[in-house]
């Protein structure tokens, strides 16, 4: 079982290949944003890698991680796009808290959305 370690809120056992962000919400119990409900369209999802950073990346996140100027930055990946297979540790940097929306987002389904192509980062 793959271990989730958010920073400043502990570390949590995942199912494996769980969605990182529906882990963020169920297991590690994060206000995570996630205002698109997992389509790899808002970015709100995001989290910052501080080990573990998967070096898989589907290509609707490296799309629009383009698009938002974010491809650059260190470590920072969208949880939507990212499955629980190995051990890792993040910052969460994109909550509910403070952010002045109503709530998270709807809800994540299990898959992956939109169904997954796989490329990397660079
Ligand atoms: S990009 Fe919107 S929830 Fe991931």
């Amino acid at each position: 079982m793959p271990k989730l370690t958010v920073e400043n809120a502990g570390t949590f056992d995942v199912p494996e290949n769980k969605r990182l962000v529906n882990a963020l919400s169920d297991e590690a119990k994060i206000d995570q944003l996630h205002a698109c409900g997992g389509q790899a369209r808002c970015t709100t999802c995001r989290v910052q890698f501080i080990s573990g950073e998967p070096e898989a990346m589907t290509e609707a996140e490296k799309s629009v991680l383009e698009l938002r100027n974010l491809l650059s930055m260190p470590g920072v990946r969208l949880s939507c796009q990212i499955l629980c297979d190995h051990d890792m540790t993040v910052r969460a940097i994109s909550r509910l808290a403070g952010s002045g929306r109503a709530d998270a987002g709807k809800r994540p389904n299990d898959a992956i959305e939109p169904p997954p192509v796989w490329t990397g980062k660079n």
